[in-house]
């Protein structure tokens, strides 16, 4: 994967998201469409993962035919949030390891504070996704890559649901190796670090907390 960034503007994506971005749309029924759009941004932000053949065999033939190369993969949850992408990654990449990255944002520094970090093991070897539904300032993103880089991962893409530019540039400037997937770039942050027009907090909609 070469782009920084990629939008996914396939119809099935974009209606979803237009169903999650709606107030009206009730708790139960964000969840589901998060589930189901978490599938299809899993298709895209696995595109291009090594190949290799082996030889099987049709009820009419020998053929050597596609398999993935078996390099393991990780998803990386950004709690709380990221959570609600796993299920319906996991539902196409089973056998992937998950680890968690928990932050919170200090209030004197501002600045991004572990308070949870467990990652699978031979993280080196592994492509590892990280996921957070919004890439808002990219501050706690940029944080939580800089995470899975110390424990040792070389190969990184960032999957999320809704970016704003601010959060694209940041990851840009902190982590130029790290691809961008994501269903919108919408228009800007406002004063209080919200995407707009955005969803809302991810994490209220998705778990019904305020
Ligand atoms: N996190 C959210 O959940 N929503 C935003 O709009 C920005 C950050």
């Amino acid at each position: 994967m070469q782009e920084h960034l990629t939008v996914v503007d396939h119809p099935l994506v974009q209606h979803k998201l237009t169903l999650m971005r709606d107030k009206a749309t009730p708790t139960a029924v964000f969840r589901q469409l998060l589930r189901e759009i978490s599938t299809l941004l899993a298709y895209e932000v696995t595109r291009g993962l090594d190949m290799t053949t082996k030889e099987i065999e049709t009820p009419l033939t020998t053929m050597d035919a596609p398999v993935l190369d078996g390099r393991k993969l990780a998803l990386v949850s950004i709690l709380r949030a990221g959570n609600g992408l796993l299920d319906g990654m996991l539902d196409l990449i089973p056998s992937a390891r998950v680890g968690f990255v928990g932050l919170y944002r200090d209030e004197e520094t501002l600045k991004p504070v572990q308070y949870y970090c467990k990652l699978p093991g031979e993280i080196d070897s592994r492509l590892v996704i990280a996921v957070d539904p919004m890439l808002a300032t990219g501050n706690s993103s940029a944080a939580a890559i800089d995470l899975i880089k110390e424990a040792g991962a070389k190969d990184i893409r960032f999957l999320c649901l809704l970016a704003a530019p601010e959060g694209v540039a940041r990851m840009k400037e902190a982590h130029p190796d790290v691809p961008i997937v994501t269903a919108a770039v919408d228009e800007k942050l406002n004063e209080l670090g919200y995407i707009v027009p955005g969803l809302g907090d991810a994490g209220d909609r998705m778990f019904g907390t305020k």
